[in-house]
């Protein structure tokens, strides 16, 4: 080859260059250190001495005008590639975007708020207590007698460290005497457990509603308007409801307020165990006892409290048949409120 023919070759061989890659081995064929370059210069004295210098000062002319030469011819193509790129991809701006998908409240949430926003118009308090509750606030200030069913083993879920999972929000009862000065009116809702077997009405995690009002002077008459306000407020229908004696140690006279089944309009349907009634709020005058546990004078002192079941006046609400979809975590059913 001749000198002039390599310096020419070089120059025709980077400007074909399109990629990158291609670039790389271009650089190697000739300044590697197997490239033409290096082995011409090391090629050198088998030339007759008369061509040694020329060829000498022509490599190495070659070798200083590549090493500038490559570097912008890179640039070059990296600009290239990204407008190669760039025109390829379109780029429809009339397309709409991808919007950001908004939660909303759950159902348990909704129902809650609605309850709260009753209450609090009628002079509530919306108080919070805790889950992890003591064995005194859940059951001994409630005059639920150690050998009670109610603390068997069967429902109630024990901490190691000798609290429990608060069975009801009857466990914020005494704290609310203890905290709130009487004369007072408020609500607790919240999450309770029990440790039981789940079927389509039964859950082990479930959320209640407590009611609780302290005064001189109360009446069942009293306690029945307000829970009658509250589930005309939230089912938002006329309903049939009925009152019959219940058994509760913290309540005396105790009650269960049921309601006809909405589910199935008292036909019979799972929800309602095929009896057409669902217990949705049993409740009561406040026992002596608990008043004395709050350190009240049950003389001075009296009280109605109740207990509303949230879940299932969720599911009256929105007609769900199985308790168990409000904590299954199932989009495909959250999704629908
Ligand atoms: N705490 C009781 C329960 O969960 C319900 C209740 C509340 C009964 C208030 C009477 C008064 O079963």
């Amino acid at each position: 080859m001749e000198h002039t023919d390599i310096f020419k070759q070089a120059m025709q061989e980077l400007a074909a260059v399109r990629t990158i890659q291609d670039l790389h081995a271009f650089e190697a064929r000739y300044l590697g250190r197997k490239g033409l370059i290096t082995m011409g210069l090391k090629g050198l004295k088998k030339l007759p001495p008369d061509q040694r210098k020329q060829r000498a000062i022509e490599l190495n002319g070659l070798r200083k005008e590549l090493e500038s030469a490559i570097p912008k011819r890179e640039a070059e193509v990296i600009r290239r590639q990204a407008q190669a790129q760039a025109e390829n991809e379109h780029f429809d701006i009339s397309m709409p975007g991808i919007t950001n998908r908004a939660g909303h409240a759950h159902p348990l949430t909704l129902v809650q708020q609605e309850i709260m926003d009753v209450f609090e118009r009628m002079g509530f308090y919306v108080m919070d207590y805790p889950e992890a509750e003591s064995d005194f606030f859940n059951f001994e200030a409630l005059n639920i007698p150690k050998d009670h069913p109610a603390r068997d083993m069967q429902d109630t879920f024990f901490l190691e460290d000798g609290n429990l999972l608060r069975t009801h929000t009857s466990a914020g009862q005494v704290r609310a005497m203890m905290e709130l000065k009487p004369p007072f009116a408020a609500i607790f809702p919240g999450r309770v457990y029990r440790y039981e077997a789940t079927d389509a009405s039964h859950d082990h995690t479930f959320d209640q509603v407590e009611g609780l009002m302290l005064d001189h002077r109360i009446s069942v008459a009293n306690m029945l308007y307000y829970m009658q306000t509250l589930l005309e407020a939230v089912l938002k229908r006329s309903m049939t409801v009925r009152l019959r004696p219940g058994y509760f140690p913290f309540v005396e006279p105790g009650f269960e307020l049921d309601i006809q089944c909405m589910v199935c309009g008292g036909k019979g349907c799972p929800v309602c165990k095929y009896s057409g009634w669902v217990e949705l709020m049993p409740c009561g005058l406040v026992h002596p006892n608990v008043i004395r546990a709050g350190k009240l004078d049950p003389a001075q002192w009296q009280g109605w409290a109740f207990g509303l079941g949230m879940s299932r006046m969720v599911m009256m609400r929105y007609e769900i048949d199985d308790i168990r979809l409000l904590t299954g975590g199932d989009l495909r059913f959250i999704e629908q409120f």
